[in-house]
């Protein structure tokens, strides 16, 4: 998709990080812009620093199927098309895959896996029949090419994001379609992802104290994510460079790829999983082997 000047782009998660980044780029290049979040204040804030872009806030909770409905009649309404859809809301949890709760498992599948899931569903049928040039943009993550442990749901919901987008790539090519597909997959950078918990619905909060392992993830992951030096509007430019160049896999972070080579070689050697966190290319891997 080459042109985007007053096409129309509909961001998930658009409050903050990635989204809020991609709102920016997207406003600087004539876009009208559909901003969707659960961070009611957050969008609101968007809005008045993009005034004078065609815009407009709709509150979306994306696990829940009647949001993204709404969201895309929303859209329809006000600009009569959909051109541009992030699917980028989402959150984290961590610690060890047993001790994570019902709850955690079903409000980060709901928010990464259903999010995309519903956004597919609704937007891509509207898409199809405006029968012009399209992009979907998915944001997995490393962690969709990689099984780092102590974030067990985290890579479930994001290995998910992966396989939905390259088979989402397969199906629009199998039906002759003029959208294209991307998967954002980041490494650490600075948003506010290591912070989740402060937009988690009332109901799915866990009542138990934190697991030693939990605490152990959230440290390692607040850390890793504020110390980050890619920048999250480095990373909205890349993403806007892949859409123009119509580009499937979207990395921040290259030399990851190291690992998910590695990854690959244990696959194909019927080797036990290498741990990607203390992969060093050159350096024998630790193997479970
Ligand atoms: N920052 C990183 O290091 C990193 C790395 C890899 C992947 N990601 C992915 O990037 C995407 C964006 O996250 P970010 O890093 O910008 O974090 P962020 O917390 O800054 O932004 C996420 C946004 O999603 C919103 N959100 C949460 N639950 C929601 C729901 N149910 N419905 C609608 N919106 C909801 C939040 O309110 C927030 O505005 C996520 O899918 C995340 O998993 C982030």
């Amino acid at each position: 998709m080459q042109e985007l000047g007053g096409r129309v782009a509909v961001i998930t998660g658009a409050a903050s990080g990635f989204g809020r980044e991609f709102a920016r780029l997207g406003a600087s290049q004539g876009m009208k812009l559909v901003l969707a979040d659960v961070d009611r204040e957050g969008l609101a804030a968007l809005e008045r620093e993009l005034a004078g872009t065609p815009c407009i806030t709709v509150l979306t909770d994306v696990s829940r199927a009647e949001d993204i409905a709404n969201l895309a009649q929303r859209t329809m309404k006000e600009f009569g098309a959909a051109h541009l859809l992030f699917n980028n809301a989402g959150v984290g949890s961590g610690g060890l895959i047993w001790e994570s709760s019902l709850a955690d498992w079903q409000w980060v599948l709901g928010v990464n896996l259903w999010g995309v899931i519903h956004g597919v569903r609704e937007f891509v049928p509207l898409m199809l029949a405006q029968d012009c040039e399209c992009h979907i943009v998915n944001t997995a993550s490393v962690a969709g090419l990689l099984s780092p442990p102590g974030m067990g749901v985290y890579n479930v919901s994001k290995h998910a994001v992966v396989t939905l987008s390259e088979t989402l790539f397969h199906d629009l090519r199998l039906a002759g379609s003029k959208i294209g597909t991307s998967v954002l997959c980041p490494a650490f950078v600075p948003t506010g992802i290591h912070q989740s918990e402060r937009n988690r619905p009332d109901e799915l909060r866990n009542t138990e104290p934190l697991t030693a392992s939990q605490r152990m993830a959230r440290d390692a992951t607040a850390k890793a994510v504020t110390s980050g030096r890619v920048t999250a509007a480095q990373v909205a430019e890349l993403t806007f460079e892949a859409i123009r160049a119509n580009r499937f896999y979207v990395l921040s972070h290259p030399k990851i790829l190291d690992s998910v080579g590695l990854r690959l070689q244990d696959i194909l050697a019927l080797r036990n999983p290498s741990d990607p966190f203390t992969y060093k290319p050159g350096v024998a891997p630790r193997s479970g082997a």
